[in-house]
C-alpha cells in the first residue's frame, strides 16, 4: 500500500485528525510485538522508548509527525523481524490451554484484525491526501443488479444479538443475548448517490426542520453542503475526488463520506429513519427458518468475491445490488463491504460486558460521545469484518468510508 507513496508524504500529517502514515506503520509492528511476544509469551525486542512512541494512548495525533519514529526502510526491518519472531512463537504456542488470550488463537486472531483496522485507517488518510494516490493495482467490481424491492420487511419477534465466541470475536461483541424487536422495514440497499444527490438538490442543506440540534450546528459551522470530497465543476453536474482523481459521481453506488448527522438528516427527509445496531444486526444475521445465527449475511462460509466488496482490492465502493448472492436470510443486499454503515445507535457496552485484553479497545469509549457503524467497507480485510463486529466514531466524522441505510417502523 505504501510503495507508492513518498517519504515525505509517509512522514507529515495530512489531516488533523489522522496520525502520520508512518506511524501507524510502525504501530502495527509495535502492538505485535506487545501482545504476541510480550503479553502472550514473555519476550521482548525493542525498548521503552520504542514503545512509548507507538502507545496511541501516550502521545495524540498532532504530536506524533514530530516523534523520532522509524523511518519506511527501519519500519520494515522491524516489522519483518517481530513476524519472524511470531512466527517461532506459533509453532510451541498452546491454543488449548487455560491461558485466555491464546485460547483458541485469540490474541493472534486479534493482531490480525488490528493491522487490517489500520491498514484501513491508512486508507483513510491516503483518500485525505493531497496530491493524489494510485494504487499499485486493482480490481474491476460487477455492475449493479436489477432494480430491487426498496424495503425488506423483517418481522417482529426475537433474535440472538451479539457472540459468545472467544476466538475471533473483541471484547465489545460479547456476550450473546436475546433481543425482541418489533417489527420494521429495512432499505433493501445502502442509500445510493444518486438519491442522496435528490436530496441535496431538495434543499436539503438549508432545511433547518430535518436536522437535529447539533447537525444544524455542525453543518453551518463547517459550511458542508454535500458529502465530503463531492464537487460540483457547473450547475447539476456533480463529480467526486477519489485519491486526488477527478470523476463523475456514479449514482448508482453508495453514498460515501457523510456524517451521522447528514444520515439522520437525510432518513428524515425520506420519511424514514436510520436502523438501531439491534435492527441492523437481525436484518444481516438472522435465520429466522432455522431460528439460528449466520457469522456474515449469506451464510457462515467466509467471504468470497462473489458476496462482498471487501479487501482493499478496488478503492471504491461498487453499484448496489451489485452482490446477489451476498443477500441476507431477509433478502437484504449490501450489509457486508462497500461502505460502513451509520446506525441509530451510540456505542455501549452489551450485557455481561468484560474488557479483555485491556480497557483502551473497548470500554474507554463506551457512551453517549460515539455512534455504532457496521458492515465494513471496500476497504475492510474479510478477517476483520462479520455480522456482529461493531466500529464507532463521532458523528460528525467524514473520514471513512461510510454510508448509510434506512429503516421505518412496522
Ligand atoms: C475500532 C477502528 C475505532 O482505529 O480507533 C486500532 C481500532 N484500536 N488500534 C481505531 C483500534 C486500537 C479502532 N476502531
Ligand atoms: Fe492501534
Amino acid at each position: 500500500m505504501l510503495g507508492p507513496v513518498s517519504d515525505e508524504d509517509l512522514a507529515v500529517q495530512h489531516d488533523p485528525i489522522m496520525s502520520p502514515l508512518i506511524w501507524d506503520y510502525g504501530h502495527i509492528g509495535n502492538y505485535e510485538e506487545l501482545w504476541l511476544l510480550q503479553k502472550a509469551h514473555g519476550k521482548r525486542l525493542s525498548d521503552r522508548e520504542l514503545y512509548d512512541m507507538y502507545d496511541a494512548s501516550l502521545y495524540p495525533r498532532e504530536e506524533r509527525p514530530s516523534l523520532n519514529l522509524l523511518d519506511r526502510n527501519d519500519a520494515t526491518l522491524y516489522l519483518d523481524a517481530v513476524r519472524r519472531a511470531v512466527l517461532d512463537t506459533l509453532r510451541g504456542a498452546d491454543l488449548a490451554g487455560d491461558d485466555p488470550l491464546l485460547a483458541e488463537g485469540f490474541v493472534y486472531n486479534m493482531i490480525l484484525q488490528h493491522e487490517a483496522q489500520h491498514n484501513e485507517t491508512m486508507l483513510q488518510t491516503l483518500q485525505l491526501m493531497n496530491g493524489g494516490y494510485k494504487p499499485e493495482s486493482s480490481v474491476e467490481l460487477p455492475s449493479g443488479g436489477a432494480t430491487v424491492e426498496e424495503m425488506v420487511h423483517v418481522p417482529g419477534g426475537e433474535f440472538v444479538m451479539g457472540t459468545d465466541d472467544r476466538s475471533q470475536a473483541l471484547d465489545n461483541e460479547r456476550g450473546a443475548h436475546v433481543v425482541d424487536l418489533p417489527g420494521f422495514y429495512m432499505d433493501a440497499t445502502p442509500v445510493t448517490n444518486g438519491a442522496y444527490l435528490r436530496f441535496v438538490e431538495d434543499g436539503g442543506y438549508e432545511r433547518r426542520e430535518l436536522w437535529s440540534e447539533k447537525g444544524w450546528e455542525y453543518i453551518k459551522k463547517e459550511e458542508i453542503a454535500a458529502p465530503k470530497h463531492w464537487y460540483q465543476p457547473e450547475p447539476h453536474s456533480w463529480w467526486t475526488e477519489r485519491f486526488g482523481f477527478d470523476e463523475a459521481l456514479n449514482l448508482s453506488a453508495p453514498v460515501m463520506h457523510v456524517s451521522w448527522y447528514e444520515a439522520d438528516a437525510y432518513a428524515r427527509w425520506a420519511g424514514k429513519r436510520l436502523p438501531t445496531e439491534e435492527e441492523w444486526e437481525k436484518a444481516a444475521s438472522w435465520d429466522p427458518e432455522k431460528g439460528s445465527k449466520r457469522l456474515y449475511p449469506w451464510g457462515d462460509g467466509e467471504p468470497m468475491p462473489e458476496h462482498a466488496n471487501l479487501d482493499q482490492l478496488a478503492f471504491r465502493a461498487a453499484e448496489v445490488g451489485a452482490y446477489p448472492k451476498g443477500a441476507s436470510a431477509y433478502g437484504v443486499l449490501g450489509m457486508v463491504g462497500d461502505v460502513w454503515e451509520w446506525t441509530a445507535s451510540d456505542f455501549y457496552a452489551y450485557p455481561g460486558f468484560e474488557s479483555f485484553p485491556y480497557r483502551e479497545y473497548s470500554e474507554v469509549f463506551f457512551g453517549p460521545d460515539f455512534k455504532v457503524l457496521r458492515g465494513g467497507s471496500w476497504a475492510t480485510r474479510p478477517a476483520a469484518i462479520r455480522n456482529t463486529f461493531r466500529n464507532w466514531d463521532y458523528p460528525i466524522r467524514r473520514q471513512l468510508f461510510v454510508g448509510f441505510r434506512c429503516a421505518r417502523d412496522n
